[in-house]
């Protein structure tokens, strides 16, 4: 504490924390519920996920009939042509994750999106049929069902088996989801069929989508099972439309497919308890190992968006990013290294290389093992048991690959782009990526996504989860340093702007009005680059859940109800809501 700079920097966090609470910027109020909560990204699914807790479904069982329902009102992403993930916590303390994600085709292999020199052929992983992996929603869900809900298939698939027959009318936001992608949807004649009117014009605003085909498929799955889907009608035709146009897909590919139960990952933060997702996905492993690091620091008194705390921030990133994109991927092909990267000492190690005043080069990290060498959506439900459900699942790309087999109206994933297509070259989201991710038959790439509970004290705490590709796990981060490190209301915490840093490329990206101009010069010194790209990939739309106040300091206070819930506002057509 002798340097003068220590001094000046102790004296400002010291200001900014006892200004912090007057520098929030304004959010919507949380929604308040005494018996239960549903937070999604489309408000027409966020009903259907009340109605069943009111009719005495519990937490499971309406996370499985918001699934289908977002298949229909949010076909952006939500899906049964894609896979996920589901963060399960029940009422007396069993923890499980069941994990629903795409497979490589069995006909896959590690060069299949290079050209004979060896070189990326563009957008091959990305559009059409050669960049879907085998679906897993629908038999995810169902397993959701079975072993973990209490509602019949028919019961929960019936909203949105209305909404898909009956349709239902488009607000600004869905029409501006479908419009986005109109130009991709327009080159597939069965999903222009379905998602643009004649002559390729757009709906508007109050006109009503109907998807007679995809009401079909999901009667058929609630009279006969997930095997309507996996051995029936929408197999088969999405393996001839497959064959047809340069995929891979095999009628096999589809009946090996299997869901995994898993055991999340699992860490303690400044005496929280997270929950989040384990391999396939880096998402839990990542946000812990940064947590880790973060504990170290006092990130409350240096308070949110000061020089100090951002720059704290993106070197416990740096690290985290550098093993994620080396060392992680799908555990029944990569012994991934995970208690390390969860490991105290480990975190210890990071901080003693991290330069408090200096930005560290990520071109002079190691990767942690390394032996070689949009659009997503999550959902986060509460009961009235405090059974607790976090839900990311994804077609990848907005609208996937941007292909219906004719006869299902079904959207197909782009998930084969979240492998490494070639180690060194950034997929999608700019990830440079290596071995451990390389794509095999029956492999699933590694995800970000991240649904994850948090409890304390055995009970449940908080709930929460973003799309937003790689992004996704600052995103869920954020959100969670938000309630617990700088006091925010859950409301708050999910529309708060964002900082990230994925290791490569070097820069920190923010959003715009995230940093001050002066935080700004402070991080230049520092030897940061800095990027407010506005362009794509979008931030994602957090969905949280807070128990018992809506932040910190209200639930010390006792709270004036039991649940909070908050939709990120960047989601246009999402909402909150309980009873
Ligand atoms: O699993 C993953 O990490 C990605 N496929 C998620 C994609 C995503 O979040 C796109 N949405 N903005």
């Amino acid at each position: 504490m002798d340097h003068p700079r220590t001094r000046i920097v102790a004296l400002v966090a010291a200001l900014s924390f006892a200004l912090a609470p007057l520098a929030f910027a304004a959010s919507p109020t949380p929604v308040e519920a005494e018996h239960g909560m549903v937070v999604t990204a489309q408000h027409l699914a966020t009903d259907v996920g009340v109605d069943v807790l009111k009719n005495g479904g519990n937490a499971v069982d309406a996370a499985v009939a918001v699934g289908y329902a977002l298949a229909v009102v949010y076909p952006t992403a939500g899906n049964l042509g894609g896979g996920g993930f589901m963060t399960i916590r029940l009422k007396d303390g069993r923890m499980t994750f069941l994990d629903f994600r795409e497979r490589a085709p069995l006909a896959a292999t590690k060069t299949m999106y290079l050209d004979a020199k060896g070189d990326i052929v563009p957008r091959a992983s990305l559009d059409g049929y050669l960049a879907v992996g085998v679906p897993g929603s629908v038999k995810g869900f169902e397993m959701a069902r079975e072993k973990y809900g209490t509602k019949s298939r028919q019961d929960l698939l019936a909203p949105a088996i209305r909404y898909a027959k009956e349709g239902f009318t488009l607000e600004q936001g869905d029409v501006a989801s479908i419009s986005g992608s109109a130009k991709r949807l327009a080159k597939d004649e069965a999903a222009a069929k379905i998602f643009l009117k004649a002559e390729g014009r757009p709906f508007a605003v109050g006109e009503k989508l109907v998807q007679p085909d995809l009401g079909g498929v999901l009667s058929s799955i609630a009279d006969k099972g997930p095997d309507a889907f996996y051995k029936g009608m929408p197999a088969d035709a999405i393996v001839k439309a497959s064959q047809a146009k340069g995929g891979i897909l095999a009628k096999e590919d589809f009946e090996q497919y299997a869901v995994r139960e898993l055991k999340p990952i699992e860490c303690n933060y400044r005496g929280y308890d997270i929950i989040s997702s384990p391999p396939p996905s880096s998402g839990g492993v990542i946000i812990c190992e940064i947590l880790t690091v973060l504990e170290g620091y006092p990130l409350s008194f240096l308070g949110y968006g000061s020089a100090e705390t951002v720059h704290l921030m993106v070197e416990a990133m740096r690290y985290a990013y550098v093993d994620r994109n080396a060392a992680l991927g799908d555990p029944e092909f990569v012994d991934n290294p995970v208690s390390t990267m969860l490991d105290k000492g480990y975190a210890k190690a990071i901080r003693a290389k991290i330069d408090p005043y200096k930005a560290g080069a990520s071109a002079d990290l190691k990767p942690l093992g390394a032996k070689e060498s949009v659009e997503t959506t999550h959902y986060s439900i509460i009961d009235d048991e405090g059974n607790a459900v976090a839900v990311t699942y994804t077609l990848n790309g907005n609208f996937g690959a941007g292909v219906v087999a004719p006869g299902t109206g079904i959207l197909l994933n782009n998930e084969m782009d979240d492998f490494t297509s070639k180690p060194g070259v950034p997929n999608l989201y700019g990830l440079v990526q290596g071995e451990a991710n390389a794509i095999a038959p029956k492999k699933t790439p590694l995800s970000s996504m991240s649904p994850t509970i948090v409890t304390k004290d055995g009970k449940p705490f908080m709930i929460i989860g973003s799309p937003g590709g790689s992004r996704i796990i600052t995103i869920t981060l954020e959100a969670i340093l938000n309630v617990i490190d700088f006091g925010m209301d859950i409301s708050q915490a999910v529309n708060a702007p964002r900082i990230h840093h994925q290791w490569q490329p070097d820069k920190i990206y923010f959003e715009p009005y995230t940093l001050s101009p002066d935080t700004i010069r402070a991080l230049i010194a520092m030897g940061h680059t800095l990027d407010d790209g506005s362009g794509p990939p979008q931030w994602g739309q957090a969905a949280g859940i807070l128990v018992g106040g809506k932040s910190l300091a209200d639930i010390e206070k006792g709270g004036s109800a039991r649940y909070y819930g908050a939709m990120d506002s960047r989601a246009t057509e999402g909402s909150a809501g309980g009873y």
